[in-house]
């Protein structure tokens, strides 16, 4: 097929963190594949920057070694490896001290887009951000892109924005959440945007609830110190499920940009209701049989912090007033599934007998594995034997009906791309990141007040029982957790 690929204009990326495990598992290998797929120009140079005492030699080498480690079926030519590795510098930069500076000053061309990826701990943003506008080396139009952790709560996001702002603009500020940049979540304002048929169902009047369940199936491993201090409320509600949200829950933005998606985004997180305890259930997985529970792992055996959360949120305006989103979000779960599912209302009467409410329109959005749609449609069960209902789904399985198409970019790799294009439109903004952490806080200030106990659940299980209960005692369930 003919390729829809079409070449960025040339840029300078600096990746400070350039050594880091971001770096070698996702940025770089992205970047390889854009440059595989005839995105990057020949101009385009990516600048590793960090504090260990390499060359660009070095460099190469240790990249060339991540690329076969993460994406091993992609490095199977070798002259397209080197070709790209060929385009990788490294500058060892003291980012708190003078060291490097001048370097990485010589090797940013004031003439090409510049991009400063800082892939590094937040309480180093400040003394970036001051280095390269002391030492003129970012232009008037650089951005920079910053990853989560975007704060812990909502005083420390507001300092950050405000440093930050001190040297950049907001128009210049990419603050990536990834799961913006997976396919199915863009795919999901297209069939919200792009088709007639759903938005007129869109509301309370024709939905009876949305359930947001991201699954995975491993445990903390190595990340248990930063982990025990953010849980999963932190770690995945406040950023990664709080947009799903948003894009499920918005209004039409008058058009596909930037503003106009976030300020509907925005709207959305203002007009969420307060959570009430018994609306909320925290778990913690535990040991079984030879594998580490979550406190082992998380190395504190005090530990209260949740590695599974569920709870029923409220979106209060027109058109949400009664139906609730349900989001539930946990670690060592029984499979790695990630899925929106949008749950419609009965039919008003139920002309066959049988209660329509067993046979519920079930639009659901699979995020991973195994990217696509499905519409559950209820029709007559074929043969004899009077009107009995089944549902059927019409399914849409991205691998299958694209089979051919270019393959799904990673959600990486088209975020850079949208920063060296000067998109935003996948990324937050600082005021969205604010309410969202506004909305938060309280919800964990309550429990930890209470010290409450998260409830134990079972390694490769959906969860504590409790969050059965939060969908039962309302007559709804949650739906089963499979790829
Ligand atoms: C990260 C979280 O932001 O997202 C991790 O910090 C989590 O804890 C990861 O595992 C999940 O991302 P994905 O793309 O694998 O669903």
């Amino acid at each position: 097929m003919v390729s829809r690929v079409i070449p960025v204009a040339p840029f300078d990326l600096v990746i400070f963190g350039g050594t880091g495990d971001l770096a070698r598992r996702k940025i770089l290998p992205g970047l390889f594949a854009r440059f595989s797929s005839g995105q990057m120009p020949e101009e385009a140079r990516i600048i590793g920057a960090a504090r260990s005492d390499l060359d660009d030699a070095g460099y190469r080498k240790m990249i060339g070694g991540a690329l076969k480690e993460f994406t091993p079926e992609a490095c199977k030519d070798a002259e397209l490896v080197t070709a790209f590795l060929n385009r990788l510098h490294y500058v060892k930069v003291d980012a708190t001290g003078t060291e490097g500076w001048d370097k990485l000053k010589s090797l940013v061309r004031p003439d090409a887009i510049n991009a400063f990826y800082f892939s590094v701990a937040p309480s180093l943003f400040g003394a970036l951000a001051e280095r390269l506008h002391l030492n003129e080396i970012a232009n008037a139009h650089a951005r920079i892109v910053v990853e989560k952790p975007f704060g812990r709560d909502l005083e420390s996001a507001r300092a950050l924005n405000a440093t930050l702002a001190e040297h950049f603009a907001e128009h210049q500020i990419y603050r990536i959440d990834h799961y913006l940049g997976k396919e199915t979540v863009q795919n999901l304002m297209a069939v919200r945007f792009a088709n007639v048929l759903f938005e007129p169902l869109w509301n309370a009047q024709y939905i009876d609830h949305v359930q947001i369940t991201v699954a995975e199936t491993v445990g903390v491993g190595g990340r248990g110190a930063y982990y025990d201090k953010s849980g999963a409320m932190r770690d995945m509600v406040q950023n990664h499920l709080m947009q799903l949200l948003c894009l499920i829950a918005m209004e039409p933005p008058s058009q596909f940009e930037s503003d106009s998606v976030r300020d509907e985004k925005l709207k959305v997180i203002r007009a969420l209701q307060p959570v009430s305890d018994e609306e909320i259930v925290r778990g913690q997985y535990q040991p079984s049989g030879n594998q580490a529970g979550y406190v082992e792992e998380s190395g504190n055996p005090d530990s209260l912090t949740e590695s599974f959360i569920a709870l029923k949120v409220h979106v209060s305006n027109w058109r949400w007033a009664d139906t609730p989103f349900y989001l539930r979000t946990g670690k060592m779960l029984k499979a790695r599934a990630s899925e929106i599912a949008v749950v419609f209302k009965e039919t008003p009467h139920a002309i066959f007998g049988q209660k329509s409410a067993d046979h519920p329109n079930i639009l659901r959005i699979r995020l991973q594995p195994n990217e696509g749609m499905t519409l559950g449609v209820t029709i007559k069960e074929p043969g004899p034997g009077g009107m009995r209902l089944m549902d059927v789904p019409l399914d849409m399985a991205f691998a299958d009906t694209l089979k051919g198409e270019e393959d799904v970019p990673d959600a990486y790799e088209r975020l850079i791309m949208d920063v060296i294009r000067g998109d935003q439109t996948l990324f937050m903004r600082g005021d969205e990141v604010e309410a969202a952490w506004k909305w938060t806080d309280p919800i964990i200030e309550g429990w930890t007040k209470r010290a409450d106990r998260p409830k134990p659940y079972d390694i490769g299980s959906t969860g504590p029982e409790d969050a059965a209960v939060l969908m039962y005692r309302e007559g709804r369930r949650w739906r089963d957790i499979q790829p």
